[in-house]
């Protein structure tokens, strides 16, 4: 049998370019070897693309040790690299496992549907309303997922909230309250704000993100997440727990002290778990995704949930928590890989099918 080429793009401009990086080394060494031929196609911090033996000169950096991204080389935009894209044409299907802006949010997905290459996860549109909280809310509104009470600040509102929106923020959400940038991820420019000085604060800091702030009532209870797999047939995987031990799960628990603990399987009564899970693909199906997403919620003290966000490329390296909510379930790595490029495969066909 001949193998199917596998194109993994990786690394990228966003915050997350190292937990990609990780990802991606997980992929490589894990995916099905009787059935795919891997292929990296790396973007560096400042988005140049890489051949792939450039890529695998800057892996080669990684596993001895010397360093963490794909460095610093300044890119020139998606279009000067045709040598790349000449190699990218000819992948059977590529795994863009590159989190956040310029991956994570609908551009790199359109970039692949212009070329005609089937890809890993949700299309442009879910991605794109997965990034962006502001919109994601308004469809988890729309199809009835329990959420927090938030308001959206915009433009001048942002930089100077006018006493009616501080009003309304007191009166509706009250503090301690979370602000947010609505576009955003890996918590960057997220903070909790106890007092409308904190908020102050908190605002200028979301601000700086993004030119949209999300402001939301806090939430008591435990941080549960659950893996969604599939396309019309979606299922919810067991739930996973993350116990920041700090105030919330912060950029530094995410990324540099690893402070959090990632409980597998959580230990939650059977009908919250439950209802997680249907609202786990509740979300999926009203944003629309596709292959994957990781649905984080709350879970209050009398058992209420609320839906927080759906990222629609959670980390995917070994020990992550999506891989490991499948490996609860009995699907290993390997397989979760196998069945989500069948999967890219299904949806491409599908879309085919109505062009
Ligand atoms: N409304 C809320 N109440 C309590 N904690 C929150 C709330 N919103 C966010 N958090 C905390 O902040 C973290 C990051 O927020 P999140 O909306 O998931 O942003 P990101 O997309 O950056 O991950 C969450 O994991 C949680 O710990
Ligand atoms: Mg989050």
């Amino acid at each position: 049998m001949t193998l199917q080429k596998l194109g993994v793009i990786f690394g990228g401009r966003s915050m997350e370019h190292e937990v990609s990086v990780v990802s991606a080394r997980g992929v490589m060494a894990q995916a099905d070897t009787e059935r795919f031929e891997v292929v990296p196609f790396g973007i560096t911090r400042n988005g140049a693309w890489l051949t792939p033996d450039e890529t695998r000169a800057r892996l080669a950096r990684v596993e001895a040790g010397d360093t963490r991204s794909l460095g610093e080389d300044e890119g020139d935009g998606a279009f000067a690299y045709p040598d790349v894209t000449a190699l990218l044409r000819q992948m059977d299907v590529v795994f863009p496992i590159v989190h956040g802006t310029f991956g994570e949010d609908g551009t790199l997905q359109g970039l692949l549907e212009m070329a005609d290459i089937p890809y890993v996860g949700s299309g442009v549109a879910a991605s794109a309303v997965g990034m962006d909280k502001a919109l994601m809310r308004a469809v988890f509104a729309a199809h009835g997922v329990p959420q927090t009470d938030y308001l959206v600040l915009t433009d001048e509102e942002t930089r100077a909230p006018s006493s009616d929106t501080i009003r309304r923020i007191e009166s509706e959400l009250g503090y301690p309250c979370f602000v947010k940038p609505a576009n955003g991820g890996s918590s960057v420019g997220v903070s909790r704000a106890a007092s409308r000085e904190d908020f102050g604060e908190a605002l200028a800091g979301a601000a700086r993100y993004d030119r949209k702030v999300l402001v939301e009532a806090a939430v008591t209870g435990r941080e549960i997440e659950c893996a969604v797999l599939g396309n019309h047939d979606a299922q919810g995987s067991p739930l996973g727990e993350i116990r920041p031990t700090t105030e919330f799960y912060d950029y530094n628990a995410k990324y540099l002290d690893d402070s959090a603990e990632l409980i597998v399987p959580a230990v939650v009564d059977a009908a919250a778990e439950a209802r997680v899970r249907e609202m786990a693909v509740r979300a999926y199906r009203a944003l629309d995704c596709a292959g994957l997403a990781r649905v984080d919620f709350f879970v209050e003290p009398d058992g209420g949930v609320k839906c927080i966000e759906v990222n629609t490329l959670p980390g995917f390296t070994p020990i992550s928590m999506y891989p490991r909510l499948w490996q609860e379930a009995g699907l290993s790595y390997r397989d979760l890989i196998s069945r989500l490029v069948d999967l890219a495969f299904e949806r491409f066909e599908e879309v085919r099918s109505h062009a």
